[in-house]
């Protein structure tokens, strides 16, 4: 069927044809609930008008120039970003492990033009960066780094949530440059700090003089129940990467900074072909613009919260069940046992999920989901789990 793509995916035996709103259909009319939105990247969901407007708009007028020249919707859609971030400045490129290599480059500019020879960047074990060779050596997780070996040198990795590990990373490494952080961990398996942990990370990054880099890529654009999830803490970083959510689906990668570090980079430093085209641009600036005027972020705290509840209330003593967490309508239920067999039975069903981390399933809907569709996924999930888990209701 397949046989000329490179086998780096196992895919499920569907493919879908259309999809509208929370809704896709597969080619036989079967018709399925997203509750994955390609991994927290339709937050708008499928097919939605005013970005089908846009870019037939942009389409029939102008896809592509170069970065050689000016791009007016690029400088916008960077105007309007950095304002809603409190961020400087942005850098565009095409995905999430792009954008994290800018961060990474930038922090190492920022070292080397302090007299620092070999920068070193702290990340944390459980992370996932990306697949580009430094992202992925970046990445807190063997299996994506096995066989790729020698990795890029540079990363010092600490436990997630041990503000203890950081600070003996302090003292026992004097190259420390930068922090790059999920604010919660997605592919591992949707791990939330306790409170005050950004902050603290705040805190020690102003005392060693490092960047707090803060990978939004999964948890950015309305995701967590805020623009971005470090705005429930309260702080502000140096450096913050997004993709995933900022195009819908319309490939593009952010990388922001702040302070010192916006003025890193200069002409020369740091570059891409397709990064912040006028398409992209269009796609991000209108995605921007509806999740600000349909107060998309709000309403993900909210159903968020009415998920969470549903599923504590309808797996509450149910064995196996080890931990249901999540910020917004970015949700995980831990099982005490592998569970990736739950992703075909949901299919079965009508439902998209995803199990990461092997025991954890995800859920990441679109974020304009209706409250009965919120309720549907619970539902099936609740049941899904308890057959898998032998409990009948
Ligand atoms: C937190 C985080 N960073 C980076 C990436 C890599 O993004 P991309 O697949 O667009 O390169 C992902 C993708 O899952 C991610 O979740």
């Amino acid at each position: 069927m397949a046989d000329h793509l490179m086998a780096t995916y196992g895919r499920l035996p569907v493919a879908f044809t259309r999809g509208e709103g929370a809704w896709l259909w597969d080619g036989g009319g079967k018709r399925y609930l997203d509750a994955l939105a390609g991994i927290a990247v339709c937050g708008l969901g499928h097919a939605h008008p005013r970005l089908r407007e846009a870019l037939c708009d942009q389409a029939g007028t102008l896809i592509h120039t170069s970065n050689l020249y000016r791009i007016p919707v690029q400088e916008a859609l960077g105007d309007r970003l950095c304002a809603a971030a409190g961020m400087d400045r942005v850098f565009f490129g095409n995905s999430g492990a792009e954008a994290n290599e800018a961060a990474i480059k930038l922090a190492r500019l920022h070292a080397h033009r302090r007299g620092i020879e070999k920068p070193e960047v702290l990340v944390m074990e459980n992370s996932f960066h990306g697949r580009t060779l430094a992202t992925l050596s970046a990445t807190g997780n063997r299996k994506t780094q096995a066989g790729f070996e020698p990795l890029v040198q540079g990363f010092v990795r600490v436990p997630y949530d041990d503000l203890g590990a950081v600070e003996t990373a302090a003292s026992n490494r004097p190259s420390t440059v930068a922090v790059l952080v999920e604010p919660i961990q997605g592919e591992g398996g949707v791990v939330v700090p306790a409170d005050g942990y950004l902050a603290a990370l705040r805190a020690l990054c102003d005392r060693f003089g490092w960047l707090l880099m803060l990978d939004e890529i999964q948890t950015g654009m309305g995701r967590t129940g805020r623009m971005f999830a470090h705005q429930h803490d309260g702080i502000a970083p140096d450096v913050m990467t997004l993709a995933k959510g900022l195009g819908n689906g319309v490939p593009i990668g952010a990388c922001f900074a702040r302070g010192a570090a916006a003025e890193v980079f200069g002409p020369g430093s740091h570059g891409s072909t397709f990064g912040g085209n006028p398409l992209a641009c269009r796609a991000a600036s209108t995605v921007l613009e509806v999740l600000e005027s349909e107060r998309l972020a709000e309403r993900a705290t909210g159903l968020g919260t009415r998920m969470l509840d549903a599923f504590r209330a309808g797996l509450a003593e149910v064995s196996g069940v080890e931990q249901i967490r999540g910020r917004g309508l970015m949700l995980g239920i831990q099982l005490d046992r592998p569970c990736g067999d739950l992703v075909p039975h949901a299919l079965e069903q009508g439902l998209l999920i995803n199990v990461t981390a092997e025991r954890v399933i995800r859920l990441l809907p679109p974020l304009i989901i209706d409250e009965q569709q919120a309720d549907a996924i619970v539902d099936t999930v609740v049941r899904l789990v308890r057959d898998f888990l032998g409990d009948a209701m």
